[in-house]
């Protein structure tokens, strides 16, 4: 069973020194004790479920992988010249050589990375290393520019001989034809990594797909989502936001069966890999796992009672239309729980008090600090119907 205690005590007086402070937008807290940033994210979250009238656990528990040091991948912007993200009053991109939020691998990429001399004023840019340290970048740039640099080809060549290259908003893979760069569909390479308890599970997806921030802080995550659906046995679950599967595989080490629902076809298509690419001694959950497709903010055809739990990790704007077909049915119909996780609190405690309106309440409730010295943080909460 997960042991969460060792992510719940950290050096409370640790202050992370960063030479662009107090002029990069990047981290909002930077130089502040991470004890009391901790602090701020249970009053600042306790505030919100408050004001909502949310009932929850008390105190609310932060869990840290650590104060610095954890992303694995980096959005960030070339304007003229300068590579780095957005000064505090968000005029320019301040010039960032050293970010102590890059894990170490990162780090190294970033540094390799600004070595490239680019012929454009402006674009985007995602560095990301994999679980195996492999290094991948995803360029965004005005098409025009994209022309140019595939014309140009010493760039890319040069990039693709020390990473993994996407390019656009449609994530096309550049490939040598032999005289010239042609853009071909995406590709699924392992760039993430899930966890069934201490069972890593390799993720299929590209540069540009949506993952967590970090490998190190997505452990700490997979391990909670483990521990609470293990508490339930044998159930069905309904997952909202999937993905490329990040939450389905931990969950699925206590669940009967998944009906995994998402918007995105890429990170389906993902996920399926995955599935098909199981190790032998786990390639039986394949069967566990159906996929289904769609916008489930605006209607879910799925009937709630046939599901013994619910699994929602939505986007920012939370889960809307999702939860209609909930408050229709009788009390005793609807699942028994509902883990919720979210990086957006506010229309997290909007959806929680509807959960409340159908009967649930919240039993556990953590926070996973997978954005130290930041304003954001991710919120993970467990949530049982009361019994009639
Ligand atoms: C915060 S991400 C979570 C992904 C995954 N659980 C993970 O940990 O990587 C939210 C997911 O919800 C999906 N999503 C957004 N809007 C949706 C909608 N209307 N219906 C279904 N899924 C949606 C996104 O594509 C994304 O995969």
């Amino acid at each position: 069973m997960p042991n969460f205690q060792k992510f719940e005590t950290f050096d409370k007086l640790t202050t992370v020194p960063c030479p662009y402070a107090p002029d990069c937008g990047g981290c909002q807290h930077i130089g502040v004790p991470y004890g009391d940033q901790a602090q701020n994210k249970i009053n600042d979250l306790s505030g919100l479920f408050t004001a909502a009238s949310v009932a929850f656990p008390q105190p609310l528990k932060v869990l840290s992988a650590g104060p610095a040091h954890l992303r694995d991948r980096l959005d960030f912007s070339l304007q003229d010249g300068r590579l780095g993200l957005y000064r505090t009053d968000r005029h320019e991109i301040l010039d960032i050589e050293v970010c102590a939020q890059l894990s170490p691998a990162l780090q190294e990429w970033l540094s390799d990375f600004r070595k490239i001399q680019w012929p454009f004023k402006r674009g985007s840019f995602r560095l990301r290393v994999g679980p195996a340290g492999q290094r991948g970048v995803w360029i965004d740039l005005a098409n025009i520019d994209i022309k140019t640099l595939l014309d140009e080809q010493s760039i890319l060549y040069s990039l693709q001989q020390q990473s993994f290259v996407e390019i656009g908003q449609r994530r096309k893979v550049p490939v040598w034809t032999g005289n010239e760069f042609k853009l071909r569909d995406p590709e699924h390479h392992v760039w993430f990594q899930s966890w069934m308890n201490d069972t890593p599970v390799n993720l299929y997806c590209q540069v540009a797909s949506f993952t967590q921030p970090s490998h190190k802080a997505n452990k700490v995550i997979c391990d909670v989502i483990y521990d609470w659906v293990k508490r339930y046995k044998a159930q069905r679950l309904i997952e909202f936001g999937s993905g490329i599967g990040n939450l389905t595989f931990p969950a699925l080490a206590g669940a009967e069966s998944i009906l995994a629902c998402e918007i995105d076809d890429l990170s389906l298509q993902g996920l399926e890999r995955s599935l098909n690419e199981l190790p032998a001694s786990l390639s039986h959950l394949k069967d566990r796992v159906t996929i289904y497709r769609g916008d489930f903010q605006k209607k879910l055809t799925q009937d709630f009672s046939q599901f013994d739990g619910v699994l929602a990790n939505p986007p920012r704007s939370g889960l809307m239309g999702f939860l209609n077909p909930l408050q229709n049915l009788a009390p005793e119909q609807r699942p028994e729980f509902f883990i919720y996780m979210s990086c957006y609190p506010e229309s997290m405690a909007r959806d929680l008090v509807t959960l409340q309106e159908c009967g649930y309440r919240m039993q556990e409730a953590f926070i996973v600090d997978q954005f130290p010295q930041t304003d954001h943080y991710e919120v993970l909460g467990l949530l049982q119907r009361e019994k009639a």
